[in-house]
């Protein structure tokens, strides 16, 4: 047994006086296959909070650059545009990974009273130039929604990820709608795509953590989602029909 699954061991399961851990003969190979898993994860977590150290300074570094260059790209329109993008981009990228840290340190960061208006706002200028690009026209339907208290940068990467998949869905363009709305009793923003829609077999499995249906996909970004809506006390609705577009919801009940 290496040294640190040992550790990890007399955490869980408490020394006896004489220093034996009690039930240790008695681990049977479920509870043996679960250690190993937690020890594994335990793993990554020390891996990805030492990455997450080490790639700020080279991302300080690119985002520095990024903005030098945005400056001096003057009038020339285009160019300026990419490189604002790319700029905050690069920042996004910065915020993610001191979020890496706060979390590996035990610290959240703040949770504040924000809009969901401000989340989608924040997450729609990091995809406008891509949905541009694509030939996807961004509409904005604000209505109003009450401050709430929530991490903000958690909710924009939701909001983030839920943009990312309708761009996946719109290859020869369409349209993004985003709009907020509230009643008595809770209040919701939704967005809205005109992509290829998703089968009863994909809607059946969505936000299985790992599930995807893209070459390159993580199949983690709902199931995530899912997770960090819950914290906030909101939730993911989806409604979608193949060949027509997708609806996703992000729902939170008003506090009484
Ligand atoms: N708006 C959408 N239109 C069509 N399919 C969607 C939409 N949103 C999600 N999906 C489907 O749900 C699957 C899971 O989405 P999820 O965001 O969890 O992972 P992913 O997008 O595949 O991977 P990653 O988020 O890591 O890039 C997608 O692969 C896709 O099949
Ligand atoms: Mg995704």
């Amino acid at each position: 047994m290496n040294e640190t699954l040992r550790r990890l061991m007399e955490r869980l399961l408490g020394k006896t006086e004489d220093g034996r851990l009690p039930g240790a003969p008695s681990l049977d190979g479920t509870a043996m296959e679960a250690l190993l898993r937690l020890e594994r994860l335990a793993q990554i977590g020390r891996m990805t909070a030492a990455f997450a150290h080490d790639a700020r300074t080279p991302m300080h570094v690119i985002s520095s650059a990024l903005e030098t260059m945005a400056a001096g790209a003057g009038g020339r329109g285009a160019a300026r545009v990419e490189l604002r993008a790319a700029q905050r981009s690069s920042k996004k990228l910065l915020h993610m990974l001191n979020d890496i840290l706060d979390f590996a340190k035990g610290e959240r960061g703040p949770i504040k009273d924000h809009t969901l208006e401000e989340a989608a706002e924040a997450a729609l200028s990091l995809v406008e130039t891509t949905c541009s690009k694509h030939g996807i026209a961004v509409k904005r339907l604000w209505g109003r929604t009450p401050a709430t208290k929530f991490h903000l940068r958690a909710i924009e990467g939701v909001f983030y990820n839920v943009f990312n998949n309708a761009i996946d869905a719109m290859p020869d363009g369409g349209s993004l709608t985003v709009k907020t709305a509230s009643n008595k009793k809770s209040f919701w923003a939704s967005v809205r795509d005109t992509g290829g829609g998703m089968s009863p077999e994909t809607l059946a499995r969505l936000s299985s953590p790992g599930f995807t249906t893209k070459e390159s996909g993580s199949g983690m970004g709902l199931y995530l989602s899912r997770q960090i809506l819950a914290e906030s006390g909101g939730e993911l609705d989806f409604e979608s029909q193949e060949g027509k577009g997708t609806t996703v919801t992000l729902r939170f009940k008003r506090k009484t």
